[in-house]
Order: C-alpha cells, then sequence, then structure tokens
C-alpha cells in the first residue's frame, strides 16, 4: 500500500470515529432523556484526614496523563502506569512536583502476570478508584472487512481493551474493599454502542469496547456485594495522539474530556453502577 493510500485511509478511520461520535449525538442516538446521575456520597464516608488513592492505567499521555493531573491537583495520592517509565516525561515530572504523592509504575496491561506482580506491591494498601483508562484502536486501515483486516491484531486489541483492564479489577481487588470510594471506572468509547452503529468500519475496536462494556457489566454485577460500583464513560472525540488526524476543532480539549471523566465517577454510586455514560451524563445505548 502505498504512503498516501495509507494516510487517506487513517484519516477516514479517524473521521468515522469522530463522526461516530458526532453522529451518535446528531442522529439523537443518546437516551437524552434519561437524567444525568445524582451527586452520590463516598461508599463509606472518609475519615477526617484520609488522603485517596487513584490508579490510572495509561497514565503517561492523553486521557490518563490529563486524570493523574487533575486528581492530583485534588490532593489526592496517583498510581500512574506507564509501559516506559523512562519515557514518561510529563508524568515524571508531575511525580517529581508531587512530594510523593504521585508514583509512576511500570505497566503493559497485555501482560497478565506484570499486573499480579504489581498488585502484589501494593497488598494491603487502599485504592479507592481504579481507572482503566489504557486502549488502542489497533489503527482504522488495519480492520477493513474484505480489503485490508489484520486479523493477528484481534488479539492485541482485545487483550488491552478487554482482558487488561478486567485483569486489573480481579488484582486490584482487595485493594478496592480496602478503599474507601470503591469504584472501578473504564474509559470506554461510544463506539462501543451496538445500537448506535450505523457503518461497517473499525470492526476490531469497535467490538473490543462492546466487551469491554459486557465484562464490566457483567462486573457491576458481580461486585454489589462487595459495594464496588463500576461505570463506563465515553470521553467523546478527544485532542490526543489517538485522534491526531483529525482537525483539533472537531475535538474536545483533554483537560474538559478529563473532568468529564472525573464528574461522573464522583457521581457514580450503588445506584447507578453498571451504566454507560457519554461525557455529558446522558446514558449511551448498549
Ligand atoms: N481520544 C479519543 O477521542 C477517545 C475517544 C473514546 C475513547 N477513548 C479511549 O480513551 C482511552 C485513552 O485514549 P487516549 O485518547 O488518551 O489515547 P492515547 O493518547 O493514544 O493514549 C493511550 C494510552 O494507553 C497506553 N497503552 C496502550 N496500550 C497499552 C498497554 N498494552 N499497556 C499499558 N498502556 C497502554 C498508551 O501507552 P504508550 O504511550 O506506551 O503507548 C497511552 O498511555 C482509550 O481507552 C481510548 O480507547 C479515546
Amino acid at each position: 500500500m502505498t504512503t498516501t493510500r495509507r494516510r487517506a485511509i487513517a484519516l477516514l478511520s479517524a473521521l468515522t470515529l469522530a463522526s461516530g461520535w458526532l453522529g451518535t449525538a446528531q442522529a439523537g442516538g443518546h437516551d437524552s432523556a434519561a437524567p444525568a446521575p445524582a451527586p452520590a456520597p463516598a461508599a463509606t464516608p472518609m475519615p477526617e484526614g484520609y488522603v485517596p488513592t487513584v490508579l490510572v492505567t495509561g497514565a503517561n499521555r492523553g486521557i490518563g496523563l490529563e486524570l493523574a493531573r487533575q486528581y492530583a491537583a485534588r490532593g489526592w495520592k496517583v498510581i500512574g502506569t506507564a509501559r516506559k517509565p523512562a519515557e514518561a516525561k510529563e508524568l515524571n515530572a508531575l511525580a517529581a512536583a508531587s512530594g510523593g504523592r504521585v508514583v509512576v509504575e511500570a505497566l503493559d496491561v497485555m501482560d497478565l502476570d506484570a499486573i499480579d506482580a504489581l498488585a502484589k506491591k501494593y497488598e494491603g494498601k487502599p485504592v479507592d478508584i481504579l481507572f482503566n483508562n489504557a486502549g488502542i484502536t489497533g489503527g482504522g486501515e488495519n480492520q477493513q472487512f474484505a480489503k485490508n483486516m489484520k486479523w493477528e491484531l484481534f488479539d492485541d486489541v482485545y487483550r488491552t481493551n478487554v482482558v487488561g483492564p478486567l485483569k486489573m479489577a480481579e488484582a486490584f481487588l482487595p485493594n478496592l474493599v480496602a478503599g474507601y470510594q470503591k469504584k472501578i471506572s473504564n474509559v470506554s468509547s461510544s463506539q462501543g454502542s451496538i445500537g448506535t452503529t450505523k457503518t461497517g468500519t473499525l470492526y476490531i475496536y469497535r467490538s473490543s469496547k462492546a466487551a469491554l462494556n459486557m465484562v464490566m457489566k457483567n462486573l457491576a454485577n458481580q461486585l454489589k456485594s462487595k459495594s464496588i460500583a463500576v461505570a463506563l464513560i465515553d470521553p467523546g472525540p478527544v485532542d490526543t495522539d489517538m485522534m491526531a488526524m483529525l482537525p483539533k476543532k472537531m475535538l474536545r480539549p483533554v483537560n474538559t474530556a478529563g473532568s468529564d471523566l472525573i464528574r461522573i465517577t464522583d457521581q457514580l454510586s450503588m445506584e447507578n453502577t453498571g451504566t454507560y455514560w457519554t461525557f455529558d451524563g446522558t446514558v449511551l445505548p448498549w
């Protein structure tokens, strides 16, 4: 394939990603009548002086870095993971300026043993919120049915977007039980909404986010008995490397997306656990 053709396909895929989001909103795909989640108190009131901890995967850039920044600005402890911590310049700078509240950990969420090893390192320490953010699309040009389908890509995308988040929840379950907020927030995508899908693109990415939604809905049901709430949140089209092919004016600033994800996570409770929201708090169709 020529470079020009590859670029054109990548641009088209990025546009599809964005038009999916915009189309969902324009077509009224959201359940616009659904009420935004009401503010919810912490599962158990936090004791005076308690500093909550958030664990964010893929915190070295994009939405994950922004989540780490905003939670750190709130005074929280942040465990930010990166595949290559030595190259995580901005996250390392955040950690250096945090007085020990932000720590950087090496983690590839495709490596299940590494997830267990990280959980072992934090054994006995509370984690209030697990933010499953790390994710990949696999590239739109690589998932065109009957044209250019990189079948082996299913493995990488599913391991990153579905298996990794579920394994994180399993490995850090004792830490979540020990925390006060008891929440798992997953950065999903409106691309995972089967009910609003209108085009035949992004087979791998879309189905991975639909699968993420299903495993996390299961988990929300199962973890009710432990008072752990689970959210699936679409950040909308955001100005990160993932969407670098699109003009900035089509994208939402990363700080706005970060604060939307945090606001919805603040409002997550045992009453609304297992809900699939978009960034403005409306409920998306599965
Ligand atoms: N941007 C959007 O418009 C948009 C819209 C809907 C949903 N989302 C979702 O939002 C999340 C964050 O996306 P983003 O826009 O911030 O993308 P991004 O800028 O491409 O960042 C992706 C992050 O995930 C990390 N990551 C990828 N594979 C990993 C693995 N195997 N193990 C650990 N970390 C891994 C990356 O680490 P490296 O630096 O090592 O690659 C990076 O930190 C994703 O789940 C994405 O699907 C994004």
